[in-house]
């Protein structure tokens, strides 16, 4: 039976640039809009329209160059951002409108000061605005993480009649655990009337670190559409990381769920959107981190050299990374040694390797690393090829 597609709704150029210190310029956005492309995403959403000529712009012209994947305008449940937002998208071949608002308590109390019964009538006339100039129409019920079920399934349920194609369930403020976030999406696929006739789409913060572990609970409850950003940049924690639930589905194929991601790009498209936000990807980061692939305590390095699956559970050019790294620490062992001096030449048999090992523990106790120009060095002072 072939997996059923998860829709990767890339939101890097729109959440992922609200990051402060990682704003874009309009070619930055073009270049990065074109590799979500050749990335294979399904849908790229592209900005904020209403929000400043600079944007309106930038989503005007990525509509004008995409191709293949459907381009996304965001907007406020309100007349003018949905207009401007429509204008906006005239070019796209795909045009897609994101109109929404906040369903929680404290977002109907506190932010817009109004009843539910507002909310509804609110939410309603989006769509059907946003319905009368493009087909594609996804609504987002701001803060349905912590909106209570009951209403939020009847704000679903509304929408739909109202024309939605798509209803993101954003889990706004990350506060959701798993089981929580993937009961929300089982509850609306069961209880909202004509879920079946359009997607459910998960949108998760990172606030507590769960932001792909939700998504993944989304997708195994119903949603199909799983919204993320490139190295997870986003609003405070970040959003889901593309990455990391593209691959959780690659790696587990009886989830019966699969993207249409082309892997192999993953880390290049990393590297791209890091250096055009100026923002670091921390070494320790899932899929793309620099030390993602890279061993350095002697037990696991010994392992990866016997066979590289006993520490290893994704293949790094599946990725598109470099190969996996043993990195040389005072935690190395033998093994280790042997195997970087064998990628240098040198062929070093017991004796030696006695004797290069002793005197390598002696520079790693000094050094975070020990590096390629330490180990010629110690084969030129201790003679050790000559040993051999
Ligand atoms: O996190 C959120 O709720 C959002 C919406 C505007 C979709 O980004
Ligand atoms: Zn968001």
């Amino acid at each position: 039976m072939s997996a059923q597609k998860i829709q990767i709704f890339d939101t890097t150029l729109r959440d992922g640039e609200q990051v402060p210190g990682c704003k874009l310029n309009m070619d930055e956005k073009l270049v990065i809009a074109r590799q979500l492309e050749l990335l294979g995403v399904n849908v790229i959403e592209a900005g904020f329209p209403v929000s400043s000529p600079g944007d309106f712009e930038a989503v005007r012209a990525i509509a004008a160059q995409t191709k293949e994947a459907t381009v996304c305008g965001l907007t406020r449940a309100v007349e003018n951002d949905i207009r401007v937002a429509a204008e906006a998208l005239k070019t796209a071949r795909y045009p897609r409108i994101h109109t929404g608002i906040g369903t929680s308590e404290s977002h109907v109390k506190f932010k817009l000061r109004t009843t539910q019964a507002d909310v509804i009538e609110r939410a309603v006339a989006a769509v059907k605005l946003a319905k009368s100039f493009v087909e594609d129409v996804e609504f987002y019920a701001e803060d349905a993480g912590r909106t209570d079920n009951e209403f939020l399934a009847m704000v679903c349920e509304a929408v739909i009649k109202a024309g939605a194609t798509v209803l993101n369930i954003p889990d706004t403020t990350g506060y959701c655990l798993p089981e929580e976030y993937g009961a929300k999406i089982k509850y609306l696929y069961e209880n909202v009337r004509g879920v079946q006739n359009v997607t459910l789409s998960t949108h998760c913060h990172n606030d507590l670190g769960l932001a792909t572990a939700n998504s993944i609970a989304g997708a195994i409850n119903g949603a199909r559409q799983i919204e993320c950003t490139i190295n997870g940049v986003g609003e405070r924690a970040g959003n889901t990381a593309l990455e990391e639930v593209v691959m959780i589905l690659r790696q587990h194929p009886y989830l019966n769920l699969d993207t249409s991601v082309n892997t192999r790009l993953l880390t290049e498209t990393s590297h791209l959107v890091s250096h055009m936000m100026r923002m670091q990807v921390q070494p320790n980061k899932a899929i793309v981190g620099a030390n993602a692939f890279a061993h350095s305590s002697g037990i696991h390095q010994d392992g990866v050299i016997k066979h590289r699956e006993t520490y290893e559970i994704i293949d790094p050019k599946e990725v598109g990374a470099e190969d996996s790294s043993i990195v040389l620490t005072a935690r190395s062992g033998r093994a280790a040694l042997a195997y970087r001096m064998q990628k240098l030449g040198y062929a070093l048999e017991k004796a030696a390797l006695d004797k290069a090992y002793a005197a390598f523990l002696e520079v790693a106790d000094k050094k975070k690393e020990v590096v390629d120009e330490d180990l010629h060095l110690m084969v030129e002072q201790d003679n050790l090829v000559s040993a051999n």
